[in-house]
């Protein structure tokens, strides 16, 4: 970092430390995919609890990832595990994160929360730093308004489950430099996974066109034109998903969904977005997700 302060051009491939702000269930995924590609990570989250989790998942995900890499040998499997997990460091306070070459904020949808963050992250972190969000539906241009380095922010959008699903988006503002964007491409492959860019655009690709599509799986249930199994089973067998719409409503939470179409709606003004009443109800009921098993076991 520092010998780059003073170097004219920041070299591609240079990311070499990165900062994952929030341990939950998306940054422990990305701090796990930088981790075992070799880069030194810092993961904060508020949560002292939520960091000691976060390392005994990272450690689980990288034995299974370990066994199928390297099958039986045993010295082989411990060492990865061993050596991802030691570029690993935790801390509660944001200040220790903020000299790093990448920035990956994973904390809650909220922009308030995230304005605060990245304001705080333009202040403390040094000029070569780039600010990335991992957010599902707020605009980076948003989540960025208050800050100056506006040509080293960005979007890295991971999908769940974070060290199985191989696209990054890379979220391109408009004033998003060439040298960042192909910085945060190269970066995205070197931790194994496919980037593809989008524009700083409600639901970037992916959540843009799965929003619809969930959207309208609920409608057709509420309609009572077929059962939520039914509907699962016909995309699953008949389109080639690996889940139908309400397993994987129930795979990313409910609450998540939710959100993500009421953001959507609210920006686009979108008939196709607009709140679904059976969605409102189930998470006004604390039904969120696999975790408290509701909607796929809920169907009859
Ligand atoms: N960590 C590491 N590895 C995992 C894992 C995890 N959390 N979960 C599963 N795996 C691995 C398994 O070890 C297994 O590996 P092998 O096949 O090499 O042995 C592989 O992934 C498949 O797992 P399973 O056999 O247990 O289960 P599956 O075949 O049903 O696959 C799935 C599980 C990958 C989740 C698959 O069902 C799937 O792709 N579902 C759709 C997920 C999806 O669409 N995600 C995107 C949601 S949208 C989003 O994330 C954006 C947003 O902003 C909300
Ligand atoms: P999560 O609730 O599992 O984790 C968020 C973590 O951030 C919590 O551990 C919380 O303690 C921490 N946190 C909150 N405010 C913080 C702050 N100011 N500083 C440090 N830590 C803070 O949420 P998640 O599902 O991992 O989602 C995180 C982000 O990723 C959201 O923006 C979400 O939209 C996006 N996302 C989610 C999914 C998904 O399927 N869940 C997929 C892609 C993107």
């Amino acid at each position: 970092g520092f010998t780059r302060s003073f170097s004219s051009s920041n070299s591609l491939n240079a990311v070499k430390t990165v900062t994952v702000i929030g341990g939950g269930l998306m940054g422990s995924g990305i701090a796990q995919v930088s981790a075992q590609a070799g880069q030194n990570v810092t993961l904060v989250d508020l949560n002292a609890e939520t960091l000691q989790k976060a390392l005994k998942s990272i450690e689980n995900n990288l034995k299974r990832v370990a066994k199928k890499v390297h099958k039986d040998d045993v010295a082989k499997i411990d060492s990865f595990v061993k050596d991802s997990i030691a570029r690993i460091k935790t801390s509660i306070k944001v200040e220790d994160g903020v000299n790093s070459d990448l920035i990956i904020e994973a904390i809650v949808e909220q922009l308030d929360v995230k304005q605060q963050l990245f304001n705080k992250l333009d202040e403390l972190a040094p000029q070569y730093t780039i600010l990335t969000s991992n957010t599902s539906s707020i605009p980076i241009n948003a989540i960025g308004s208050g800050i100056k380095r506006k040509d080293r922010l960005g979007g890295l959008h991971f999908f769940n489950p974070v060290p199985v699903m191989r696209l990054i988006e890379v979220i391109k503002t408009d004033d998003m430099s060439e040298e960042t964007h192909q910085t945060l491409m190269e970066w995205g492959k070197s931790v194994g996974k496919t980037c593809i860019t989008c524009k700083d655009r409600p639901g970037f690709v992916v959540n843009r066109l799965l929003g619809p599509y969930s959207a309208e799986a609920l409608r057709m249930y509420e309609r009572g034109d077929a059962t939520m199994e039914d509907i699962d089973i016909g995309m699953k067998l008949g389109a080639g998903y690996p889940m139908g719409p309400f397993e994987l409503c129930d795979y990313t939470g409910l609450d998540t969904n939710k959100h993500v179409m009421r953001v959507l709606y609210e920006m686009t003004k979108e008939e196709v977005f607009r709140p679904v009443p059976l969605l409102d109800k189930m998470v006004a009921e604390g039904k969120l997700g696999v975790n408290i098993n509701c909607l796929s076991g809920d169907a009859s």
